[in-house]
């Protein structure tokens, strides 16, 4: 159920300019008119400046840029995906805070965002630098009613959202490295992270985590990855607002999510082939300590990395790191 914060927002941001009593809120959302005045605390305490005029009412007079729940409530044009979002200025990891929240059953959509992670966690238990303040640190909680087998189509669904809200930017140009890295001039800035729990036949939830690079200068980005990492900033010279980039990519990907339990994977296999990195050319690939070299043809029906081997064979991979 949407709370009272987020119904106030919603109420304070459709009035837009215009001042709306503290009587009309009270009826609208039948708390006190003092518990009104508590919340509207709360948002300046998130950075937000409130007018309240005499005899008229309140509106917003500045919007924040502070990451938190209810500066992204503001404006995000969902209807599940954030209607739950827990905010912490500092965790290890939000993929450990989301587990926790999924097992003390949190709604299908509940969104844990960090401005910073002391252990982010990348794929193959790579670590993910996550300052404060300079990338979207996220991870989404769903509760999809697929098998399990049907879980990594996740990951492509979400690298396929990622791409799509990048892409709208002149100049970006993202391409998706299979199956989850998004990368920016042959650089990734964004990585995807899925995690599952599930019963033989039965997901009970999945933890999408998402870590995208914004506002990074090069020198923040440690050394032993400079050479295949990049942030919006970097590609851009310009700084990037965090909250609406977070956003934009809860919008995208409630849209992907509810097309993929619509019309099935085809749908994304299109769009994220549209973004493949390297179709068609010759790639190496490693899984292991194992080696090949093949044709990158593009991703099959289910998601799996389709190649033509050396032996001139179409073959299905299942997991594998692409070279770079
Ligand atoms: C990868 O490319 O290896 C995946 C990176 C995923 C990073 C995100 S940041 C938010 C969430 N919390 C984590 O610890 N990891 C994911």
């Amino acid at each position: 159920m949407e709370s009272t914060r987020s119904k106030l927002i919603r109420l304070l941001a459709d009035a837009k300019e215009s001042y709306i009593s503290g009587q009309q809120l009270s009826e609208q959302l039948h708390i006190s008119r003092t518990a009104i005045w508590k919340h509207m605390k709360e948002l300046e305490k998130d950075g937000y400046v409130i007018e309240a005029k005499p005899k008229t009412g309140y509106r917003i007079k500045e919007y924040s840029g502070n990451v938190s729940s209810n500066t992204i409530t503001w404006g995000l044009n969902t209807s599940w995906i954030g209607k739950e979002i827990i905010h912490k200025p500092t965790v290890t990891s939000t993929q450990f805070v989301a587990h926790q929240a999924a097992r003390d059953n949190t709604p299908h959509g509940t969104v844990v965002i960090a401005d910073e992670q002391s252990s982010g966690r990348g794929r193959m238990d790579r670590v993910w630098h996550s300052k404060k303040g300079k990338g979207v640190w996220m991870s989404i909680i769903l509760r999809p009613k697929i098998p399990p087998y049907m879980a990594p189509q996740l990951t492509l669904m979400t690298a396929t959202a990622i791409a799509e809200v990048l892409d709208q930017y002149d100049g970006l140009q993202p391409k998706i490295k299979w199956p989850n890295d998004i990368l920016i001039q042959n650089k990734k800035v964004a990585g995807i992270l899925t995690e599952m729990q599930a019963e033989q036949d039965r997901i009970q939830y999945v933890v999408v985590g998402i870590g995208l690079n914004v506002n990074q200068d090069n020198k923040e980005i440690p050394d032993a990855i400079h050479y295949r990492a990049t942030s919006l900033k970097m590609e851009t010279e310009k700084e990037w607002p965090i909250i609406d980039l977070v956003q934009q990519i809860l919008e995208a990907l409630e849209k992907e999510y509810e097309s993929f339990l619509k019309k099935g994977f085809r749908d994304v296999k299109s769009k994220w082939e549209n973004y493949g990195f390297r179709i068609g050319e010759k790639i190496s690939l490693h899984s292991g300590s194992k080696k090949k070299e093949a044709v990158f043809l593009g991703i099959a029906e289910d998601g799996a990395l389709l190649i033509e081997s050396s032996n001139g064979e179409t073959e299905k991979i299942y997991s594998a790191e692409i070279d770079w």
